[in-house]
C-alpha cells in the first residue's frame, strides 16, 4: 500500500533527493562541509568529520547566535514564537528581536549568579517561555543546560542534579496542567534534600507562572522575574569549539544508572538545522508545532535549536491536547495557522478515541506537513492522522531516531520520497542504516535485524557524561564496526525501513523510554521486594505499559503491590507507573540464573500456548505457576 504524491510546492523532487544521497554517499567530507556552512562560525572548520570526540573539530562557534542574532538583520521583526496559555485569549509573541533580548537578560542573571563556560545549569520547568529562554541563555555564555522532565520524581532529579553536577537550577513555582497544579519548585526542594552531600547546586531561580506563593530558602532561592526585568538586554556570546558540549540530556538504557548523553556544539547544531529544513520542508512563512516537552530531545532539536537556527516561528502550547475539551490541539492548530504539526503516536492514539467529528469542526487547511515520532505508529493511527486531520493532502513524516542521534536519521522528506503508512520509509542523505543478525553479519536485501548505523553523522551523541566507558560498551562495542541503535527493523523490497521496537530491555510507554534495569533498581531499594522483573507488553493507549513480577519477602504482607507501585514513583516518576504487579514465588530463569523476560512477556499478554523450550530453566514448573497468577 503507498500514497502517491501529494500536491503542494515542496522544496525537494525526488531527484534532487537522489542528487544529495550520491554525493552524501561518494564524497562525505565535502557534503558536511557543504551542511556546516548553513552555520555562522566564528571560525569556520577547515574539515568535517568525526575526529572521534566530535564534529568539525577546529570549528568555532556558539549557538544562540545562530539561532538569534544572524537573524536580527534579515528577520528581527519576525514572530520567533507564539506563546499560547492555557486560557485561549492569552498569547504572547516574541520577534527574532525580543527573543534575543530576553536570552541576554536571562544570560546575563545567569552570569551574575556565577555561571560561565562549561558549568551545568538545570532547566526544570513546565512549557513557560523562560524554557526555551534558558537553554539559549546558557548556549550565549557556553554554560551546559541540563533539561529535566516535570514528570520526574525527587529521586530521579537528584541523581540527575548530581551527576551532572549542576550548580544552579531554573524552576518555577508551580505547572499547569488544565486544572491541577503541578508542584515543581516544592519537588525540587525535595530533590535538594535528599542527598545534599552529592550536590553543588548554589543558587535556585523560581519562575512565577501563578501567583501561588511557594517556600523560598533564603541565601538560595530568588524569584526569576524581577532578575530578569533588571538585567541588561545585550550579552556577548561566548565562542565555542564545535566540540564543546552544548548540553547534557539523561535518557534511559539498559543500566538502571540514567545516561547523561553529551551533545556538542557545531556537529548537533548543524544536525539540528539539515534535518528539521528536509524533513519538514521548512519554508518561510512555516508556524512550526512540535508538541514536546523540552525534557525530551525531540523539544531540544525541534523545539529550539532546528527551528530557530533556519528562522521559523514556534508556537509553544503551554495548555493539554484535552483541556477543557478534546478539540483544544485543533483550535490551536486554527487558531495560529500551524503548517507544520510534529506530535507523538500516544497523543494520535488518545485523540482518535474522540472520533472524527470534532476535528472537523476546525479549519486544518493551513497544515502542510505531519510528522510523528517516539514509537511505532499503527498503520490505522497513521491513517486517521493523515485522513482526518491532515485531510489526505499533507506530506506525513514518520520519523525514526533517539537522543543519541540528535536528530532524525530515518524519514520521508516531503515531495521527494514516496510515505508507506506506518514505516519511516528510507535514510536520510548521509545516513547509512545497516541491518545485523545476532552474530553480527549484515544482512541484505529485504529482511529482519538488528538496527546498526555505519559511519558518523554531525548529530552524534560525543559521549555519556563522566562515563566515556559505558558510551562505548553501549553503542560501539555490541556489533564492532557499527553503531548499534538498541532497535530492531524490517527492511522490505523497496529498501523501507519499518521500526519494530527495542530489541533491548528498554521500554516505550507513551514515547518515554524506561530501562526495566531503572524499574528493577527501584524495587531492590524497597525492603519488602526480594528480587523482580520489568517489562513491557503492548498497550493500546501507551504503545507499552509496563508489567512487573516481584518476589517478596513475605509474600503475606498485605500491600505488596502498593509497596512496588510507590517504589517505582518515587524513585523514578509517575510515568513509570506499572499497570500490574505480580507477587510471584519465584521468577524464571536459566541454569545461569538470567531471567528469562520472554517468557515472562509471554505469560504477561497471554500467550501461554507454544512458550517453547522449558528445559533449560532452572525450574520449569515455575512456568505453570506464573500463569495461574497472571490469570487470576
Ligand atoms: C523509538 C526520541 C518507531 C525507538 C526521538 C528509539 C521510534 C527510541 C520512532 C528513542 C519511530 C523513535 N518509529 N520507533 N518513528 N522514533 N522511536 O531517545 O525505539 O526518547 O530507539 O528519542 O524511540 O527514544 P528517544
Amino acid at each position: 500500500m503507498s500514497t502517491p504524491f501529494r500536491s503542494g510546492a515542496f522544496r525537494l523532487s525526488p531527484s534532487d533527493y537522489r542528487a544529495l544521497t550520491d554525493t552524501a554517499r561518494q564524497n562525505p567530507e565535502a557534503y558536511w562541509q557543504t551542511q556546516g556552512t548553513r552555520l555562522e562560525w566564528v571560525n569556520a572548520p577547515s574539515s568535517a568529520q568525526d575526529t572521534g570526540n566530535g564534529w568539525f573539530a577546529d570549528g568555532t562557534l556558539n549557538a544562540s547566535v545562530n539561532c538569534l542574532d544572524r537573524h536580527l538583520e534579515t528577520r528581527g521583526d519576525q514572530t520567533a514564537l507564539i506563546w499560547r496559555a492555557e486560557e485561549a485569549d492569552h498569547v504572547v509573541r516574541l520577534t527574532y528581536r525580543d527573543l534575543h533580548a530576553r536570552v541576554c537578560q536571562m544570560a546575563n542573571v545567569l552570569r551574575a549568579h556565577g555561571i560561565s563556560r562549561g558549568d551545568r545549569v538545570a532547566i526544570h520547568l513546565p512549557t513557560v517561555l523562560e524554557g526555551v529562554i534558558g537553554m539559549l541563555a546558557c548556549a550565549r555564555l557556553g554554560a551546559i543546560h541540563v533539561v529535566l522532565f516535570g514528570g520526574f520524581s525527587p529521586e530521579a532529579i537528584a541523581d540527575r542534579l548530581a551527576d551532572s553536577g549542576t550548580a544552579l537550577v531554573i524552576t518555577a513555582n508551580v505547572g499547569r496542567r488544565g486544572a491541577k497544579r503541578i508542584p515543581f519548585k516544592t519537588t525540587m526542594d525535595s530533590a535538594l534534600s535528599l542527598r545534599p552531600e552529592t550536590l553543588f547546586v548554589r543558587s535556585v531561580l523560581v519562575v512565577s507562572v501563578t501567583d501561588e506563593p511557594v517556600p523560598m530558602q533564603a541565601g538560595r532561592d530568588e524569584m526569576l522575574t524581577p532578575l530578569l526585568e533588571k538585567a541588561e538586554a545585550s550579552c556577548p556570546a561566548e565562542t565555542m569549539a564545535s566540540t564543546d558540549p552544548l548540553f547534557l540530556l539523561y535518557t534511559s538504557g539498559s543500566t538502571g544508572k540514567p545516561k547523561g548523553i553529551v551533545h556538542g556544539t557545531g556537529g548537533y547544531l548543524t544536525w539540528a538545522s539539515y534535518t528539521h529544513e528536509l524533513v519538514f520542508d521548512h519554508q518561510p512563512g512555516d508556524v512550526f508545532w512540535c508538541t514536546a516537552d523540552i525534557g525530551w530531545i525531540t523539544g531540544h532539536s525541534y523545539v529550539v535549536y532546528g527551528p530557530l537556527s533556519n528562522g521559523g516561528t514556534i508556537l509553544l502550547f503551554e495548555g493539554m491536547p484535552s483541556h477543557p475539551g478534546p478539540g483544544r490541539w485543533w483550535e490551536v492548530i486554527q487558531s495560529h495557522k500551524v503548517t507544520t504539526f510534529y506530535t507523538s503516536p500516544t497523543a494520535i492514539r488518545a485523540l482518535m478515541r474522540e472520533g472524527n467529528e470534532l476535528p472537523r469542526q476546525y479549519d486544518l487547511t493551513s497544515l502542510r506537513v505531519l510528522g510523528t515520532v517516539g514509537e511505532p505508529i499503527s498503520q490505522e493511527a497513521w491513517s486517521w492522522f493523515d485522513d482526518v486531520i491532515g485531510g489526505g493532502r499533507c506530506a506525513f513524516v514518520d520519523t525514526w531516531w533517539q537522543t543519541e542521534s540528535g536528530g532524525i536519521m530515518i524519514s520521508p522528506v516531503p515531495g521527494a520520497v514516496k510515505e508507506k503508512p506506518a514505516s519511516a520509509t528510507l535514510p536520510l542523505p548521509g545516513v547509512h542504516p545497516v541491518l545485523l543478525d545476532d552474530k553480527g553479519q549484515v544482512l541484505d536485501g529485504a529482511t529482519e535485524g538488528v538496527l546498526c548505523l555505519d559511519g558518523s553523522w554531525p548529530g552524534r551523541a560525543l559521549t555519556i557524561w563522566n562515563d566515556d566507558t559505558l558510551f562505548q560498551t553501549t553503542y560501539l562495542r555490541p556489533y564492532p564496526g557499527h553503531y548499534f541503535t538498541g532497535d530492531g527493523a524490517r527492511r522490505d523490497e523497496d529498501g523501507y525501513y519499518w521500526i519494530t521496537g527495542r530489541v533491548d530491555d528498554v521500554i516505550n510507554v507513551s514515547g518515554h523510554r524506561i530501562g526495566s534495569a531503572e524499574i528493577e533498581d527501584a524495587l531492590a531499594a524497597e525492603h519488602a521486594i526480594v528480587e523482580s522483573a520489568a517489562i513491557g507488553i503492548p498497550h493500546d493507549l501507551k504503545g507499552q505499559g509496563i508489567v512487573v513480577y516481584a518476589v517478596a519477602r513475605d509474600p503475606s504482607h498485605p500491600e505488596l503491590e502498593m509497596l512496588a507501585v510507590r517504589a517505582i514513583t518515587a524513585k523514578v516518576g509517575r510515568y513509570a507507573a506499572p499497570e500490574k504487579v505480580y507477587i510471584v514465588p519465584d521468577l524464571p530463569k536459566t541454569r545461569s540464573g538470567k531471567n528469562v523476560r520472554r517468557l515472562m512477556r509471554k505469560i504477561a499478554c497471554g500467550e501461554t500456548d507454544g512458550l517453547g523450550d522449558l528445559s533449560t530453566l532452572a525450574d520449569p514448573e515455575i512456568v505453570d505457576v506464573l500463569i495461574r497468577i497472571v490469570q487470576g
